[in-house]
């Protein structure tokens, strides 16, 4: 396994523009940015373990040190392109689809990445306000090597390109801000080509518990999921229900 090397990752990246900084142990990337000042434009964390790892939904993170990356991203500017999460999950499968010279890594929605229908990464954006300044921060796992304790867990270790974990941090680093500058993005349609589970069958779970089955229409504009059930065709926003049928 090759070290996390700040050099690397920052070597394409605007320099002037971004914070970097590096641990062999943290409770949570994510948290280590709401709690510290941002002292750049960009402040990137980024880890080899996470003891207390934060998924969506107030779950865990299990973030051994295996190789994995374990970053966040945090900036004081408000992003105009679109949601950022699903933005990020285009530019991670992106990434990943590049390096590797595969295009079997795709997306469940919200912003699962998926490969050979396990979930092998995940991102997380929150928002705070510390020390009166707000800022958004970007969490991102991506699993080269996990023991699969979940069987919907899974890995990318069988494209063997844990050795470019620094390169992955860097490119996606340096796509997250090309997105910030941005004005438009055209993700709608480059998140549908990624989804794994478009015009496919798959079950709606409400937050009361209650399923529903429907077809996995396409996303809208400002990320909600488009499902055709029994009772027509519904809008549901990612923290209203949550997809199952893919893994
Ligand atoms: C999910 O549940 O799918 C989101 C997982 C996000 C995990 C990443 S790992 C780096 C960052 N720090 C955290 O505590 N969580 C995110």
């Amino acid at each position: 396994m090759k070290q996390l090397k700040k050099d690397i990752i920052l070597a394409n990246v605007p320099k002037n523009r971004i914070n970097l900084d590096i641990f062999e142990e943290i409770d949570s990337t994510n948290e280590f940015l709401k709690k510290n000042i941002q002292s750049n434009e960009f402040n990137l964390v980024a880890s080899e373990k996470q003891t207390n790892g934060k998924g969506r939904r107030g779950k865990k993170w299990h973030s051994p040190k295996k190789g994995n990356i374990y970053m966040s991203i945090s900036t004081k500017n408000t992003f105009k392109s679109g949601p950022l999460s699903l933005i990020t999950g285009i530019i991670c499968t992106k990434v990943l689809s590049n390096i590797s010279q595969t295009e079997e890594i795709g997306l469940k929605w919200p912003n699962d990445l998926v490969f050979n229908n396990k979930k092998i990464g995940g991102i997380l954006v929150e928002k705070d306000i510390y020390a009166n300044e707000e800022k958004t921060i970007i969490g991102i796992g991506i699993n080269f090597n996990i023991n699969g304790e979940e069987n919907w867990w899974g890995d990318i270790s069988e494209l063997k390109i844990d050795d470019q974990r620094n390169v992955i941090i860097a490119k996606i680093t340096s796509e997250i801000i090309k997105a910030y500058d941005k004005d438009h993005f055209d993700w709608v349609n480059q998140w549908e080509n990624l989804c794994i589970h478009l015009n496919k069958e798959v079950k709606i779970n409400n937050h009361d518990s209650t399923t529903e089955d429907g077809v996995f229409i396409g996303i809208e504009d400002d990320g909600s999921a488009l499902i055709k059930t029994e009772s027509g065709m519904k809008s549901f926003k990612s923290s209203e229900i949550s997809i199952k049928g893919v893994y």
